[in-house]
Formats: structure tokens, C-alpha cells, sequence
């Protein structure tokens, strides 16, 4: 860990929960925020893992109080934020929020550059466990990390533990500086509901593949505590389909990405929830093998990612980026595996197992993954 990390004793393992930003944009609503904690409960994904209930944007009123203090939206939360935090507390779950480090929110309402002490104490007083801290407006003269430093130091004194997620869109590197100050850090702009753009990286829309294509190289930045955010799950919305719905999920769990989901949880298929609640994916996501998945092979069209597990076992995926099945094989060598005279090959959304030699492969079909974990040895690694 560097000698500079965040010490909040939180995000020990990559946050998981759901914001409202991806479905409802500025729609938001303490019955919205309380129907979708229910359905975190009641689809099983509180028992899969997820707790964080995040409200993005738009949750406020365009002015400040009379003593300066941020006011919810009484249309939107007419008890206020208080009350949603108590609700969902009630669920067993956790509250989020969201500001922005300038002058105003993207959508234009109060941003907290210059009132981080006062917002921090406010929101820790309401009962919020999680701040998205955002990058518009105004930035008074201030840097990047002046920016991020003052509000982590206002929540470190706020007297309530509250995971901290940094969101400067990848701006200015913040891998190289922001896992001193954040639990997270958003590594790209937004992301969008579609497979790909066919647009250089950096540029709006960005899809599945462009943001993935941003995650090479990053991998030594990240540890408990402190992980690279490819920015919130799209599993279910927009353009997606089943195969490709998997390949996301598939290939944030391998990056020890933060699961935020961004879907209405209240209306979903089976097939959507299905992929949000595969334990042996979230596994993947959850633990800590010394570091997050990179990528291993590009063919391209076709890739191989691997991700060391802590038990010795290694998480491959074969990606394949492009429209028609395509075979892809790889190695227990290549993913980085001890030699062993044979190997136990499960496949994590098929939930089959085989064994193997040595060679890992499978037919993919168009704008898919497979997913597998390995062990070294013939069945006898502990589940
Ligand atoms: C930015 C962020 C998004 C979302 C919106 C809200 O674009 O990157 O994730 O929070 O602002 O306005």
C-alpha cells in the first residue's frame, strides 16, 4: 500500500450498491430511493452483497439556506434527507449522496468548493455513509487535488465514516494521486448504455469497450481501500443485451471494480438479475489477489484478462469485441498460473467445471465473454 493512502478504514473491498444517475438522470425521489432499497432486499441483492443506495445529481434545491446550508428538494424529498437515510438504515442497507467540488453541481444546483466543512458535518448529521464528489463548476483558482483534499479532510472530521468516491473523469491522472485522498476514483468520462462508439477513447458517447480500453495500465494504482471506478454498471439499460450485459459485469468484477449498479431495480428481468447476483462473478470482484485484472493478450478483436485470486486460483476471461463467434484459447501459463500436472477449469456463468491440461479455451459468441476460475490440481482447492 502507498505510504500516502487514505486510512478511513473503509471500502476494504470494492463498494457495491446502485445509483440513480444511469436510469433517472435527474428524476430523483426519496420514493424512488425507498421502492429500490426494497428491491434490493427483495431480489436478493442485499444477500449478494450490495448496500449502497446512492442518490446522484439533482437532489436539491438551486439555493442554499438562509444559514448557508444545502436544502433537499421538499418536492423530492418532502421529509427530507434524514428520513430516506433512516429507511434505508432500517433495510440494512447504506445512504449515498452527491456533490460536486466547484462552484455548482453538472446540472447546475449548490456545489460544496468552499463549504466542504458545513456539507460534510450536514451530510454525517443526516446519516450518509457515501459522497460521489463530481468536478463542475467553478474551481476558485484551486487544483485538482486541493479540491479533493479539503473535502476528504471535512469528511474526516465530521464524526461520521463515510466512503469518499472521487469523480474528475479521468482528467488529470488521478490513479497517480487520488488513492491518497479517495476510496475511488473514476477513471474515464461517463459511460453510456451501448457496446462501443467505434470513436477514439476519451470521447463522448463512450460504450463497454471504450471505457475497458482506458483500464489497461492502471492496475498498480488500485488496493483495499482504494480502486480504480470504469464508472457505474450499465448491466440492464439502454442498448445491452443479455451476452453483453455479462461481458460488462464480467469484466468489472475481473477490474476490482465498484458494482454500482444503474438500472431501475424495481423492474427487472430475470436475465438482468441474474447477472447482478452471480456470486461467483461478484467473488472475483470482491477479493484481493495482490492485483486488479489486466489484460494479458490482445488479438484484437479478441482479448485475454486475468486476475490473480487469493487462494492461488487465477479469473480469466476470453472477451471477444466483435460481431460473429469467434474460438479463444489461452494458457495456464499465460494467466500466470504455477505449473501443475492438471488444472480444475470452472466456468463462472455456466457453473460447470472440467479439467484441464493446461489450455483454457471456448467458443464465444458475438459481443461476449467466458469467464473462468482456475486452480491448480485436480478438484481439490477449497470453494
Ligand atoms: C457527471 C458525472 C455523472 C453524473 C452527472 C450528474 O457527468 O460524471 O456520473 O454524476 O455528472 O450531473
Amino acid at each position: 500500500m502507498p505510504a500516502h493512502a487514505l486510512d478511513n478504514g473503509l471500502a476494504r473491498t470494492p463498494p457495491m450498491g446502485w445509483n440513480s444517475w444511469n436510469s433517472f438522470h435527474c428524476d430523483v425521489s426519496a420514493a424512488l430511493v425507498e421502492a429500490t432499497a426494497d428491491a434490493m432486499v427483495a431480489f436478493g441483492m442485499k444477500d449478494a452483497g450490495y448496500t449502497y443506495v446512492n442518490i446522484d445529481d439533482c437532489w436539491m434545491l438551486k439555493q442554499r439556506g438562509a444559514r448557508g446550508e444545502l436544502v433537499a428538494d421538499p418536492a423530492k424529498f418532502p421529509q427530507g434527507i434524514e428520513a430516506v437515510a433512516a429507511y434505508v438504515h432500517r433495510k440494512g442497507l447504506k445512504l449515498g449522496i452527491y456533490e460536486s467540488a466547484g462552484a455548482t453541481t453538472c446540472a447546475g444546483y449548490p456545489g460544496s468548493i468552499g463549504h466542504e466543512q458545513a456539507d460534510a458535518a450536514q451530510f454525517a448529521r443526516w446519516g450518509v455513509d457515501y459522497l460521489k464528489y463530481d468536478n463542475c463548476g467553478d474551481y476558485q483558482g484551486k487544483t485538482y487535488p486541493q479540491r479533493y483534499t479539503a473535502m476528504r479532510d471535512a469528511l474526516a472530521h465530521s464524526g461520521r465514516a463515510i466512503l469518499y468516491s472521487i469523480c474528475e473523469w479521468g482528467n488529470q491522472s488521478p490513479w497517480d494521486w487520488a488513492p491518497a485522498i479517495g476510496n475511488l476514483w473514476r477513471t474515464t468520462q461517463d459511460i453510456t448504455p451501448r457496446w462501443s462508439t467505434d470513436q477514439p477513447a476519451n470521447r463522448y458517447p463512450q460504450g463497454i469497450l471504450d471505457i475497458l480500453d482506458q483500464q489497461a495500465g492502471l492496475s498498480q494504482a488500485s488496493h483495499p481501500g482504494a480502486w480504480n471506478d470504469p464508472d457505474m454498471l450499465e448491466v440492464g439499460n439502454g442498448y445491452l443485451d443479455d451476452d453483453e450485459n455479462r461481458a460488462h459485469f464480467s469484466l468489472w468484477a475481473l477490474l476490482n471494480a465498484p458494482l454500482i449498479a444503474g438500472n431501475d431495480l424495481r423492474h427487472m428481468s430475470k436475465e438482468v438479475r441474474e447477472v447482478l447476483t452471480n456470486r461467483e462473478v461478484i467473488t472475483v470482484d470482491q477479493d484481493w489477489g495482490g492485483h486488479q485484472g489486466t489484460k494479458v493478450r490482445d488479438d484484437g478483436d479478441t482479448e485475454v484478462w486475468a486476475k490473480p485470486m487469493s487462494d492461488g486460483s487465477v479469473a480469466v476471461i476470453l472477451l471477444n469485441r466483435r460481431r460473429g463467434p469467434v474460438e479463444i484459447a489461452t494458457t495456464t501459463r499465460e494467466i500466470g498460473l504455477k505449473a501443475a500436472s492438471s488444472y480444475t477449469v470452472r466456468d463462472l456463468w455456466k457453473h460447470t467445471e472440467a479439467a484441464s491440461q493446461g489450455s483454457i479455451s471456448a467458443s464465444v459468441p458475438t459481443h461476449a465473454v467466458a469467464m473462468f476460475r482456475v486452480w491448480p490440481g485436480n478438484g481439490e482447492r477449497a470453494r
